[in-house]
């Protein structure tokens, strides 16, 4: 790769087959990079369906126990949704209330930090214009 380089730095006329070769690639990297990106977006839906589940329809809670996330500022829903995927903040273990898993023990520890920095940002979107 580092003689390629050299190769192509000393040449004067055209680009290279190897550097239309490496340009290639690098367009095929970045499609491979914002494929998952694109699906992630599809599916912040089904993702709310999971936080739905206990904090109600909308994010609007009909709980004692679960605060509602509706028209929640977005940086505060993230902030909390970080804080508890590093453990810094409190996790009550609960339980899901509706959806196909009623009665199942969880906490908000486990939920944010199986999710990714993306995911917690839409959501936190999602959630704020509710
Ligand atoms: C198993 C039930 C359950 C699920 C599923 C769940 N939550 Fe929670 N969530 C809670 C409970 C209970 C609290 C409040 C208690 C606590 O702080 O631990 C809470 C607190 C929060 C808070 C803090 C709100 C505040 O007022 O500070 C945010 C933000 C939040 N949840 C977001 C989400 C998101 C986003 C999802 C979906 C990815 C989700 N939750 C899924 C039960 C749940």
């Amino acid at each position: 790769m580092k003689a390629a380089t050299n190769e192509n730095l000393q040449s004067t006329g055209n680009p290279s087959m190897r550097q239309q070769i490496h340009r290639n690639a690098v367009a095929l990297i970045c499609l491979l990079l914002l494929c998952p990106a694109a699906a992630a977006s599809q599916d912040v839906q089904s993702l709310v369906g999971e936080c739905e589940a206990c904090h109600g329809p909308g994010g609007a809670s009909v709980e004692d126990d679960v605060p509602s996330l509706s028209g929640m500022d977005a940086d505060t829903l993230l902030k909390a949704m970080e804080e508890f995927s590093y453990y810094e903040r409190h996790c009550t273990t609960t339980t899901y209330r509706s959806g196909d898993r009623p009665k199942t023990p969880l906490n908000m520890c486990n939920v944010a930090s199986a999710l990714n920095d993306q995911e917690r940002r839409q959501l936190a979107e999602y959630f704020e214009a509710r």
